[in-house]
């Protein structure tokens, strides 16, 4: 096993999902910080029941950590907002936003997907796919997709890796002696759409109104008519 900072990381030559790994890993484990990625991945999973296709030189990386359920909602702003930090850094001029609850856009195109699972123990699974060479192209996509070779800018899945580890690292240090109350506000001054009219399809209905921001635990604040609702999962999109 190597080691990025002091996560323990497992480079896989090809598996089916990085986050069953790392699930695997949390069976029996106590005390250690898994990474682990892969250079190609055949059934990748995504959110809300659908597929992540793996297309080859992407980054696909799943960490498995400790962490009290009550702070896993919390989780991934900071790991949504570490990819937009992550990117920025690499890329200074780049334009990216933040897409409730966990995408990251560049040039109002999706690079990246987050998909975080319950392991055993206390563990989290944060599975993380980031498009860096391609990514697919899909009829009838709920947010059309691109990579960052597309648009010019050009790095690796191993650089990418280990510069969203040290940012994540300091980010997690960040939030655990200062609270949530800093990553939602740089969180949201990065968000697409705060203030202005959306809809959102969660797995019932589809609501429309205004995106007023988020709660202390990451859940969406949508005004509709005279009350704010508080939205816990879905989709979200912006009128044309
Ligand atoms: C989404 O639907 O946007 C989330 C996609 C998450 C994909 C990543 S790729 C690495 C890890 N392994 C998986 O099987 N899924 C996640």
């Amino acid at each position: 096993m190597q080691k990025i900072n002091n996560w323990e990381w497992i480079d896989l030559a090809e598996t089916g999902s990085t986050n069953d790994e790392a699930l695997h890993l949390t069976s029996g484990a106590k005390g250690h910080k898994y990474i682990v990625t892969a250079q190609k991945q055949n059934s990748g999973r995504g959110r809300r029941g659908r597929g992540w296709v793996g297309l080859e030189g992407n980054l696909f990386m799943s960490m498995a950590v400790e962490m009290e359920p009550c702070k896993w909602g919390q989780a991934v702003f900071v790991v949504s907002l570490s990819l937009l930090e992550t990117v920025r850094t690499l890329f200074p001029t780049v334009d990216i936003k933040l897409k409730w609850p966990n995408d990251v856009l560049v040039a109002d195109r999706k690079i990246s997907g987050i998909l975080l699972e319950k392991g055993e123990g206390g563990y989290l699974v944060i599975g993380i796919g980031v498009n860096i060479k391609k990514a697919p192209q899909i009829e009838g996509v709920i947010y059309p997709a691109v990579s960052l070779a597309e648009l010019g800018y050009e790095t690796d899945r191993i650089t990418f890796l280990k510069k969203y580890m040290d940012i994540f690292d300091k980010n997690v240090n960040g939030w655990n002696t200062c609270g949530f109350g800093a990553i939602r506000q740089r969180w949201l001054a990065d968000v697409k759409g705060l203030g202005c009219e959306i809809r959102v399809r969660t797995d019932k209905e589809e609501k429309d109104g205004i995106f007023e921001g988020v709660d202390e635990n990451g859940l969406l604040l949508l005004k509709t008519n005279d009350k704010t609702e508080k939205i816990y999962a879905g989709d979200v999109f912006f009128p044309r």
